[in-house]
């Protein structure tokens, strides 16, 4: 377990739209340069784990970084909070580096505040005192303590203990605790793995706002492509050992970089076309292209989310093309159909619709695209290129 951060200096208020209890003004230099790793390598005995990650949080944002179980999240959590010291590589702060060849600011000087994946909370400590851990005995560190609960949502539950908690306050306490450093950063390990679905969501967006209002800069990293999609400014997706792509969640979910990463962020029916400028021609019909123009004549592979995928009972339901219904998913809010098509792709394509639209495998439906596509320029036959990689992610998505 990592050891909490120690006292730093109380120089800077928490943020904009604290309360009353905080310290003067943030006089703090905030450098817009906000949190970069450059180049950043770490590897355990011969397994190259971080191979050169490239990451800049502006100050302020809520990035997410988004990869496979072992992708070595972890490790780069735990190298921002100078809990490990990269092989090679820099850290910086605000301009101000933190780790290079030559420095390294131990974790309790950098003013971040940790959230380990779980179980991080002292047991024989009440909440009080596991979010005044790093705070000096001082005056005012009891009005400081209840102003940290306040901000996390869990006024008057000073004197429970850990396990008098649910797993959504005992998280909320370990982020009062990281809070309570008045940090510039954050670093959030999988902080709602352990939280039933239901609880996940409420709990996400209140430490988001709770965040938010302290002004820090946050790093959230997690497996879940719908925690890092619906929390985060900004998702950097780590795959083999790099960023593979830094966006906003919209343009990575509607513009990922290649094919692979397009279906680690969400269900995606590849299929093939031809560009024109700025439509494709492909076995669904002429697609508009939601990215600008491509070069007349090329071939493209065209990524079709399923929520794209519009679905008509019956055949001959409007303009569209016939599709068969092999299965259908049922979740509640919506279902994923699984369909196959005469020629428009080799494997089932999935459709998302909303409501209650039975369509029991074997149906004949009409499918046809709305809005814009994303697409990819193939590369020549036998040039196995950056846009279409062959492998799969090592380790899965779990
Ligand atoms: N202290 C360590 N010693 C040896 N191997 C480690 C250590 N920490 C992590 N690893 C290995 O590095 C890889 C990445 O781990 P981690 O950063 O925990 O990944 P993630 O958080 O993405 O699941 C894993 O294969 C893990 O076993
Ligand atoms: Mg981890």
């Amino acid at each position: 377990m990592p050891e909490p951060d120690a006292p730093v200096a109380t120089d800077r208020g928490g943020a904009a739209g604290a309360s009353a209890a905080r310290p003067a003004a943030l006089d703090g230099p905030t450098a817009p340069e906000g949190l970069t790793a450059t180049d950043l390598h770490k590897a355990f005995g011969d397994h190259a784990v971080l191979r050169g990650v490239d990451l800049t949080v502006p100050d302020g944002a809520f990035a997410a970084v988004l990869g496979a179980s072992g992708s070595g999240k972890t490790t780069l959590l735990r190298i921002l909070a100078g809990f490990e010291r990269p092989d090679r590589g820099v850290v910086a702060v605000g301009g101000v580096i933190l780790d290079d060849d030559h420095h390294h600011l131990r974790a309790e000087r950098r003013r971040i505040g940790y959230v380990p994946q779980e179980g991080s909370l002292f047991p024989h400590l009440t909440v009080a005192g596991n979010v005044g851990f790093g705070l000096r005995a001082r005056e005012g560190r009891e009005e400081e303590i209840a102003e940290l609960l306040e901000r996390v949502g869990l006024s008057g539950l000073g004197h429970r203990y850990p396990h008098q908690l649910s797993g959504g306050q005992q998280q909320r306490v370990a982020l009062a605790r990281a809070l309570a450093v008045r940090p510039r950063i954050v670093l959030l390990d999988e902080p709602f793995a352990s939280l039933d679905a239901g609880l996940r969501a409420t709990v996400r967006a209140d430490v988001r706002a709770a965040v938010q209002r302290s002004g820090a800069t946050a790093v959230l990293v997690t497996h879940d492509q719908d925690e890092a999609l619906s929390i985060a400014d900004l998702v950097a997706v780590i795959r083999d050992g790099v960023v593979a792509q830094v966006a906003s969640p919209r343009d990575l979910y509607g513009s990922p970089a290649d094919p692979d990463l397009a279906g680690f962020v969400g269900e995606a029916n590849l299929i093939e076309g031809i560009s024109y400028g700025s439509t494709a021609e492909t076995p669904l019909g002429w697609l508009e292209l939601r990215d600008g123009h491509r070069p007349a004549r090329q071939q493209v592979t065209v990524l079709v989310r399923p929520e794209q995928l519009r679905v008509t009972p019956s055949e001959g339901g409007g303009p569209g093309v016939a599709a068969r219904v092999v299965e259908t998913g049922f979740h509640g809010h919506d279902s994923l159909v699984r369909l196959v098509t005469e020629g428009a792709a080799a494997s089932p394509m999935v459709a998302r619709v909303v409501g209650g639209m039975r369509l029991a495998p074997g149906a004949t439906v009409t499918i046809r695209v709305a809005g814009p596509v994303h697409c990819w320029l193939r590369p020549p036959v036998g040039d196995a290129g950056p846009e279409v990689p062959a492998a799969e992610p090592e380790g899965g998505r779990g």
